[in-house]
């Protein structure tokens, strides 16, 4: 059974929900599973904009079928090639073959390489600038390199003022019959999945989304249709000033992060000892998260959220604390920056995790480690009690 919206009079969502799915990309959890949004116009020429998962092919061929009524399917745009909307390329031309595709030189040697031979006659490359009418739309192709892949581009409609946005403007989370940002509470309901999704997927890339951003800052934009998410028709300014903070690595919100490696216990006490003092102290905009509990997509997202970041960890096998170390490899891959750290350490014998966090830190951009490092002996004491309220005094006086 078919299952579409109109976004306007002549433009289709035709997507769809994998809710079966537990990790995307098979790493990131996404209890509240995930949307793949396709959208299709109805012009003097019918134009498909990005396919879908392969999870949910069937559905969405029911919708192109039930969209078209009977009108065949001229034109196919791949704005991007990863396999979570480009999956079902070969299924569209399986069932009309008549259909010419539309991507960049990348994209096509990308089809390629995933077993989409597409005969050059059937095959339009496009470039920055380029534009195309399809009768009454006339869109202009926008490269998008990175972001979140090399061959990405975006397509503005110059008619209505959609932008197709690839990967761009996204969000874990299926949709629940509500397809428009002011269906949904996005600020209460969508935005820790939008930043986990943002952070995760694309967050590496900031100075190329900078750069579709300014690019963007240009159009005349009515609609925002990305490939996962609830699709904007109002309210830009807060989604692009949101994506404006991610991709300049500059937290949303003054607050500390604590996150804890601890085998024992030991360690989390003296976290928890650290989040009372700061929270007596007057900085109640704190959160605590357990390293060894808590997937590290999650923690990565409250990483760009927060400006200040507590790392409380045990030393193992002379070494960081492997999930600790797991998450601080995923910052520094997704090229995190701009945050105030405070370390504590702890060891029984021979504690050095701090040093080694202290060194991880130092190689990556625009870190700071405030000079109060705390170092334990298997656990806080009494006499440590100074030494943490410094801390804590350190943390906040950073602040101002
Ligand atoms: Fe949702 Fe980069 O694909």
């Amino acid at each position: 059974m078919y299952c579409v919206r109109n976004i306007t009079e002549d433009l289709y969502w035709i997507g769809g929900n994998d809710r079966r799915l537990a990790l995307f990309e098979n790493i990131h959890p996404i209890p509240r599973g995930v949307s793949y949004n396709s959208y299709l116009l109805l012009d003097k020429k019918t134009v498909l904009f990005d396919t879908v998962d392969w999870s949910i092919c069937r559905s969405f061929l029911e919708n192109i079928k039930h969209v078209l009524n009977g009108r065949t399917l001229d034109y196919m745009v791949i704005n991007h090639m990863e396999p979570d909307h480009a999956a079902c390329i070969e299924e569209i031309i399986l069932r009309y073959p008549d259909v010419k595709v539309i991507c960049t030189e990348k994209a096509a040697m990308l089809m390629h390489q995933f077993g989409f031979d597409i005969d050059d006659g059937r095959q339009t490359q496009v470039k920055e600038g380029d534009m195309m009418s399809f009768g009454k739309h006339k869109v202009v192709f926008v490269a998008a390199p990175m972001v979140h892949w090399p061959e990405a581009m975006v397509t503005y409609d110059t008619t209505d003022g959609v932008l197709f946005a690839a990967d761009a403007f996204g969000s874990f989370g299926a949709l629940d019959g509500k397809l428009f940002n002011d269906e949904v509470n996005f600020d209460r309901d969508w935005i820790d999945d939008a930043r986990r999704y943002y952070t995760n997927i694309v967050g590496k890339y900031g100075p190329h989304v900078q750069t579709l951003l300014k690019k963007a800052g240009g159009l005349d934009i009515k609609y925002i249709c990305p490939l996962h998410g609830p699709v904007w028709r109002n309210d830009f300014g807060y989604l692009l000033e949101k994506y404006d903070k991610w991709s300049r690595y500059e937290p949303e919100e003054k607050g500390v992060m604590i996150v804890y490696a601890s085998m024992y216990g030991n360690t989390e006490a003296a976290a928890n000892d650290l989040a009372t003092r700061l929270v007596k102290k007057g900085m109640t905009n704190v959160v605590m998260y357990d390293v060894s509990q808590t997937h590290v997509s999650y923690l990565i997202s409250e990483t760009f959220k927060y400006s200040h970041v507590v790392l409380a960890s045990v030393t193992y096998n002379l070494n960081i604390y492997p999930p600790m170390l797991t998450y601080l490899a995923d910052m520094k891959a997704l090229n995190l920056q701009k945050r105030t750290f405070a370390l504590i350490e702890n060891g029984s014998w021979a504690p050095q995790s701090g040093k080694l966090i202290h060194e991880f830190l130092d190689g990556m951009k625009e870190m700071t480690i405030l000079d109060k490092e705390v170092s334990l002996n298997s656990a806080m004491k009494e006499d440590d009690q100074s030494v943490f309220d410094d801390l804590a005094d350190s943390i906040i006086e950073s602040m101002k």
